[in-house]
């Protein structure tokens, strides 16, 4: 039996904190997929003051390490890759939650390097078409137009998707992806 777990820490400094912890966990625990990341369990120390997220532990790390130790991805691997991205977004979409924040470092790599889709620390449940983010945060060189403006749709995740494409294939060049992006 594999046990191995990772823990994510935070430090709550405030109501507003400890909601949105409870909320990334939650929102974790509502999607049944091997494509996203799964919380196991949580807990908060005595005092309050830190919030625990157990997940299994993906000992292949992220895929913005991953693209630096292996610069020379062949297509069909990146191939591979991006069709594990978007199985998790399509998970995450049935269910109705945004991701918002899909970039190279918030994807893990299985032990078989399927992607996994993890850091649901900006997802939210979509309400209604016309849902507003409360806080803008992602990842500039990733975030869709839309997004910036707090406008909460599905198809920004795609967006990200398609960045996260773009930085497999030009092995996460920043000067490319600026170009691409802003022209
Ligand atoms: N379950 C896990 N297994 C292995 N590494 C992980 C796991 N969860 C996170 N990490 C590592 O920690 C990094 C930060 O995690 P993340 O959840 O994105 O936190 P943050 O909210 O600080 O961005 C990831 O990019 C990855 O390298
Ligand atoms: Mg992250």
């Amino acid at each position: 039996m594999n046990c191995d777990a990772a823990i994510k820490i935070i430090m709550i400094k405030s109501e507003n904190e400890i909601e949105k912890s409870v909320m990334e966990a939650g929102l974790m625990q509502q999607i049944n997929s091997q494509f996203v990341l799964k919380c196991t369990c949580t807990f908060a120390n005595q005092s309050g003051s830190q919030f625990f997220i157990v997940m299994p532990f993906l000992r292949n790390g992220n895929l913005a390490d991953f693209i630096k130790n292996n610069p020379s991805l062949t297509t069909e691997e990146i191939a591979e890759l991006f069709e594990g991205i978007l199985y998790g977004i399509i998970d995450m979409h049935a269910h109705n939650i945004l991701h918002n924040d899909l970039k190279l470092d918030n994807i893990l790599l299985s032990n078989d390097l399927t992607p996994v889709i993890g850091d649901l620390g900006l997802s939210r449940k979509l309400i209604n078409e016309k849902s507003y983010l409360k806080d803008v945060g992602g990842a500039i060189l990733y975030s869709s137009p839309e997004s910036m403006f707090g406008k909460a749709v599905k198809e920004s995740d795609y967006f990200s998707a398609g960045m996260i494409l773009l930085a497999m294939c030009c092995s996460d060049d920043g000067e490319i992806m600026m170009k691409c992006k802003y022209g």
